[in-house]
């Protein structure tokens, strides 16, 4: 089934697949754990960097396809708190990806009405880095349609300490009643306050983990897992993962609506 998705389809099987999606409520938010470039370049004999160089290919696919389809927000997940871990090398590639993605995207993103903004811990991302974000972000600020938001530097449990900082700081000032303290008040001052929760999860190259990924936000979300490597990820497979999830009876907990 899995190989199936990697063939190239003609625009007509697209425009099938895109009727059926549209005959049910499309998720609000997707958000996605990009995974397996570096798996995706050794199976070809290439330099890890070359699968994230790959990876673009992708992006640009899910952002367009998203923006298309009418879905409100798309959260990628680039980079990791922990993937400072990583060679010094391949870091400073993901960067410069993401600043060219930014340089040569930036156009279309304005032009398909896509506003663009970053979530994770902005404060320690190379101040270059910093800039291009916030240029993207001012430049998009008028777009009403897909909110595309990449998490850089992002890490679940680094968004609740940061959500305590930030309560624990404001208490300085106005102290808190404890009564005040509940979810909605803990998600007000998550970095996605102003975001849904995603309702979808997608997740490549087949691992089964959130990998520290809004920990808080996917409470509730469905997951949907591929094996496919995220640089052979396109539209065709974001429609098949939104088709599956229109198949789900979302239950929050409670019974289901047959029972
Ligand atoms: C996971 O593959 C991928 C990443 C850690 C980076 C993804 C980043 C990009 C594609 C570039 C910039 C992004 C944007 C939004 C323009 P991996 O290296 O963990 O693969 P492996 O598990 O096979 O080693």
């Amino acid at each position: 089934m899995m190989k199936n998705t990697i063939k190239k389809v003609t625009e007509g099987h697209l425009q099938e697949l895109l009727d059926q999606i549209k005959q049910k409520p499309l998720p609000r938010h997707v958000a996605i754990i990009m995974d397996g470039n570096g798996r995706w370049a050794r199976s070809r004999n290439l330099p890890r960097v070359e699968g994230h160089r790959a990876g673009i290919t992708s992006v640009r696919e899910v952002v367009e396809g998203s923006a298309e389809l009418g879905i409100d927000y798309l959260t990628l997940f680039a980079f990791s708190t922990e993937n400072w871990k990583r060679p010094e090398s391949e870091i400073s590639v993901l960067m410069s990806l993401l600043k060219r993605y930014i340089d040569k995207e930036l156009p279309t993103l304005i032009e398909k009405n896509i506003n663009f903004s970053a979530i994770g811990r902005m404060e320690n991302l190379h101040e270059s880095v910093r800039k291009k974000l916030n240029q993207a972000k001012e430049k998009t600020a008028h777009c009403t349609g897909l909110h595309f938001i990449v998490a850089l530097n992002y890490s679940g449990r680094a968004e609740l300490v940061d959500a305590v900082k930030k309560i624990l700081l404001s208490a300085k000032q106005i102290p808190v009643d404890i009564d005040s303290v509940t979810e909605g008040f803990l998600q007000q001052h998550l970095y996605t306050s102003s975001i849904p929760d995603p309702d979808l999860l997608i997740r490549t190259s087949g691992e089964y983990r959130i990998s520290n990924f809004m920990l808080w936000q996917l409470a509730y979300s469905e997951i949907w897992i591929t094996e496919l490597f995220w640089p052979d990820f396109n539209k065709r497979c974001l429609y098949e993962a939104i088709l599956v999830y229109q198949k789900r009876e979302r239950r929050y907990g409670g019974l289901s609506e047959k029972i």
